[in-house]
């Protein structure tokens, strides 16, 4: 039993109950944007809770090939000693980030309008994701960038004068979103984004805390070029993407209550909490408060008995990367589950729609994949042995379905855990899932 997630499978013995407190790391998406932002700034920037997972440690490490000084005094207490708007300088070598979807869209934008040319790469799974989303769009501002058929490696050519854009996003993409506000502080001029539906903010919100001025609406954002950052600190909330795995969980089994701590509740990010309400959920948020522009509260969740229902297909882009424990509230719900509008999951860490068919199935659930969705039945779930397709959200997500599985799970591959969520094995097991690995 070990207490970090490099494990390279999980056993999973149904467990009757969870419970308690517990506090999840660091947001993902925030700590990737704090690195950066930091980085470009003018002087220092001082971040706590900072989630050291293998993603951000690739924002991190690339951040400090282009000349950035950063300390990390703990864990998670990281300071930057930001270069200013002009400061950064070329890699050596080529950026690897890693399984970092984030990290490299958001790279691409920061880095096409510097004077140097950079080159970005990945693990396996990223080398396969599309990049010409992001690609199309700067070049249109007056990047040179070449993708490979679309993929990774990235090429940017530096050295090229950008232009403000009027863009309309074809995808409710808070990465692509975010990657073009990053070129637009070096374009000249004014960059106008529209979204087809609004994605997470976080990158707005945090470039005001740096001082720099916008104006953005739901589903809009407009940005002048040429605005300077100032270092400032930041306090990053616990990852609403994380607390998902306890938040379903709990609806399956917290009998006594179970209660996360200081989680980030952005409403463009809770998705989930309107969908299990649909469903028949009971979960509280208390305590609410701000940290850094982010509000946050303690969600309190009791277990209570779920039925099946229509996604709303606006609730989809909220929702996004809790699909995976989504569909494991609606296997143990009564009724059918149906999921349209989300093809977007196809092109995450895995094909997350194909993973928790074939996931499901295993495991006994009757389910039906749909070109961007899925169809399932709530029914009884037999153990098995799933594969996590390096995924780190399917392999959590099937963690979670112990908790109403009928034998042991046995998930294999669950190494890329900890590109998100380090530590999930011990807290879950702290909760009273009964995790070896
Ligand atoms: C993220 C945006 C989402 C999400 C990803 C993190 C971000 O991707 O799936 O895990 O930090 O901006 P898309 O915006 O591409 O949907």
């Amino acid at each position: 039993m070990s207490h970090t997630s490099a494990a390279q499978r999980y056993i999973v013995r149904p467990a009757a109950s969870i419970r308690g407190e517990l506090t999840v790391p660091g947001d993902k998406s925030i700590s990737h944007r704090a690195l950066m932002l930091g980085g470009i700034a003018a002087g220092r920037t001082l971040i706590s809770g900072f989630l050291a997972s293998e993603d951000c440690l690739a924002t991190l490490a690339a951040l400090a090939a282009l000349g950035v000084r950063i300390e990390r005094p703990q864990e998670t207490l990281v300071r930057v000693h930001g270069v200013g708007h002009e400061g950064l300088t070329g890699a050596a070598g080529a950026l690897d980030m890693g399984n970092a979807g984030t990290a490299i869209r958001l790279l691409m934008g920061l880095l096409a309008g510097q004077r140097f040319d950079s080159t970005l790469i990945g693990d396996a799974s990223l080398m396969r994701r599309p990049m010409e989303r992001v690609a199309a769009p700067l070049r249109a501002m007056g990047a040179r960038i070449d993708t490979q058929a679309g993929k990774p490696p990235v090429r940017i050519h530096g050295g090229a004068a950008l232009h403000g854009l009027d863009y309309a996003l074809p995808m409710a993409s808070a990465q692509v979103k975010s990657a073009l506000l990053l070129a637009a502080l070096y374009a000249q001029g004014v960059t106008n984004i529209t979204e087809p539906a609004p994605t997470r903010d976080h990158t707005e919100r945090m470039l005001r805390a740096f001082g720099v001025q916008l104006t953005a609406a739901a589903g809009r954002v407009s940005l002048a070029g040429g605005q300077q950052l100032r270092g400032c600190d930041i306090e990053i909330p616990g990852d609403f993407s994380s607390a998902a795995f306890f938040i379903v969980a709990g609806c399956l089994a917290a009998h006594d209550g179970l209660t996360i701590r200081g989680v980030g509740v952005n409403p463009t990010r809770t998705g989930l909490l309107q969908l299990l309400a649909l469903m028949g959920a009971d979960i509280e948020l208390r305590a609410r408060t701000e940290v850094t522009a982010e509000p946050i509260a303690d969600i309190h969740v009791r277990a209570a008995p779920l039925r099946g229902i229509r996604v709303p297909e606006d609730l989809v882009a909220l929702a996004i990367d809790e699909f995976p424990v989504f569909f494991i509230a609606a296997a143990a719900a009564d009724g059918q589950t149906v999921v349209t509008g989300a093809a977007e999951l196809r092109v995450k860490e895995s094909d997350r729609l194909a993973a928790m068919a074939i996931g499901l199935t295993t495991l006994g659930i009757e389910c039906e994949l749909l070109p961007d969705g899925l169809r399932l039945q709530g029914g009884r779930m037999s153990g098995g042995r799933i594969d996590s397709h390096g995924d780190h959200r399917i392999a959590m997500a099937f963690a979670v379905a112990s908790l109403i599985a009928s034998a042991p799970i046995e998930i294999e591959d669950v190494a890329n855990v900890a590109t998100s969520f380090p530590g999930f094995a011990h807290l879950a097991r702290a909760a009273g899932l009964a995790l070896e690995d």
